[in-house]
């Protein structure tokens, strides 16, 4: 569960993006953020998942306030409670597709071997057909792009932001993302997406526009 009341951001040296923003994720809801290119999408979810700490206003995770928390305790939080797709997928490559999925291990203290098999179901239910050791330069951006779904899922998240998940996707593979959405939130996860795509939009529950916030 996500809440944010009268939540307010500016980069430094610049005007505030958002301001005095009320926006609640239930468990099991799915909510579509939409606005304009520019319009801060990405930077309410960088704010929402604890990477930027907010100008104004308060975000509560799961009941628990995060205004009061140091950094280590939001780190915390990320790694055990929230899942974060960014919008460039964001793998290293330097590791391989499997390790990046499974990356959630290391932040959390666990072997990477607890979330093996979790990590293969959702590779194969989003489509992504791989050989084991294959590394992200190898495979194609839809491909990179339902690898950072998986990455996000893995560790079964309360709260799941999701940047642009379907950008570069076909319909299939955008669908087979969506379904993996869906499937957290019946899960009990609350999923924020930001998207421009109306086929994200019409599987929401509800969408927040920025653009009239
Ligand atoms: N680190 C930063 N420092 C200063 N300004 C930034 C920074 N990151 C983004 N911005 C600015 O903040 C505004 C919002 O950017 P943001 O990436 O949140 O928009 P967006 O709605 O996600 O856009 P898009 O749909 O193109 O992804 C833009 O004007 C951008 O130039
Ligand atoms: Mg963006």
């Amino acid at each position: 569960m996500i809440v944010g009341d009268g939540v307010g951001f500016a980069y430094p040296d610049s005007a505030e993006l958002f301001g005095g923003l009320d926006l609640k994720v239930a468990p099991g809801e799915v909510v579509a953020l939409t606005g304009a290119s520019g319009r801060g999408k990405s930077t309410l979810l960088y704010v929402f998942g604890l990477l930027l700490r907010p100008g104004a206003g308060r975000i509560t995770i799961d009941g628990r306030s995060t205004t009061e928390l140091d950094d280590a305790e939001l780190s915390w939080l990320r790694a055990n409670r929230m899942g974060f797709v960014f919008q460039d997928a964001a793998l290293d490559p330097t590791r391989t597709v499997l390790d990046n999925v499974t990356e959630v291990a290391v932040y959390r203290g666990q072997p990477r071997a607890t979330f093996i098999d979790r990590a293969q179901e959702l590779l194969e239910q989003t489509g992504v057909q791989l050989r084991a050791g294959a590394r992200p330069t190898q495979v194609s951006g839809g491909q990179a792009a339902r690898i950072g779904l998986c990455r996000a899922l893995v560790g079964d998240p309360s709260v799941v932001l999701a940047d642009e998940p379907t950008g570069n996707l076909d319909l299939v593979s955008a669908g087979q993302v969506l379904d993996g959405l869906a499937a957290a939130a019946r899960g009990g996860a609350s999923v924020l997406i930001a998207t421009h795509d109306p086929r994200v939009i019409e599987r929401c529950h509800h969408a927040v526009d920025l653009d009239r916030s």
